[in-house]
């Protein structure tokens, strides 16, 4: 695994930015795998501002999102179709058509989980993937566990992340206890990952991926068995490598 530390997390959200452009610049029809949470708030707004100065153009990109809370729907301004639409598509040029979201409403979760897997495939795989951590270690929503899902499926999620995520609702009891997330199989398909990790509070997570042992009880030490990762870093994450 690679991995960049900068100085802040201003600079390092405008070098995950730089490396997203640079992967559209490559190939104008990427097919990108986003991320929400608040890691990658900056780095969206960094792509905005290089979209209206002429230096990006997003329309033949593809987006795959990582996940969505089961049940929500898409109005709801706590999903993550909301979040995506609030700090990157609407102000970008994105074909909304090439925008795909695990489906927080669907009426038959399972099914629609397959259906997004066979959309991935069939729009050629994620050339590259974005990805925060979690605190105890989860990516996307595949939490600690005696197993992992290998595919998109329905997650039932720990307390601990019902606690880290309750700031963006009313309270505790208003998270949604479930997700649709896609799996560790599905993200280490991707040709490329692009790790985002800021914050003194990430630093334990950060040391056990970089810990050289694999465990699904830290599901981010799964991308130590990709080949091309970059983890981009501030001073704080890394406190601890
Ligand atoms: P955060 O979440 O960006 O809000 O810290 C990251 C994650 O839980 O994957």
């Amino acid at each position: 695994m690679n991995k960049i530390i900068c100085k802040s997390r201003q600079e390092a959200a405008r070098v995950g930015a730089l490396i997203i452009a640079r992967q559209i610049w490559d190939k104008p029809d990427s097919v990108l795998g986003l991320a929400t949470g608040g890691t990658p708030v900056g780095m969206y707004a960094i792509l905005a501002e290089m979209y209206r100065a002429g230096d990006l153009d997003f329309s033949r990109v593809t987006t795959f999102n990582l996940d969505e809370y089961y049940p929500i729907s898409r109005e709801n301004e706590q999903s993550y179709d909301y979040f995506m639409w609030k700090n990157l598509f609407s102000h970008i040029n994105i074909d909304k058509s090439r925008v795909n979201l695990p489906d927080g409403g669907a009426a038959d979760p399972l099914a629609a989980c397959a259906e997004y897997e066979r959309k991935i495939k069939a729009a050629g795989g994620i050339d590259l993937q974005l990805l925060g951590i979690g605190h105890n270690g989860h990516i996307a929503f595949n939490e600690p566990a005696q197993e992992l899902s290998l595919r998109t499926g329905v997650i039932t999620l720990t307390e601990q992340t019902i606690k880290a995520n309750a700031r963006f609702f009313a309270s505790d009891e208003d998270v949604p206890k479930k997700a649709v997330s896609m799996g560790i199989g599905s993200i280490l398909q991707a040709r490329k990952i692009l790790m985002l990790a800021f914050g003194e509070d990430k630093a334990p997570a950060v040391k056990k991926m970089f810990s050289g042992a694999v465990t699904t009880q830290c599901p981010a030490t799964m991308l130590a068995l990709h080949p091309d990762v970059t983890a981009v870093l501030d001073e704080a994450s890394a406190s601890m490598l």
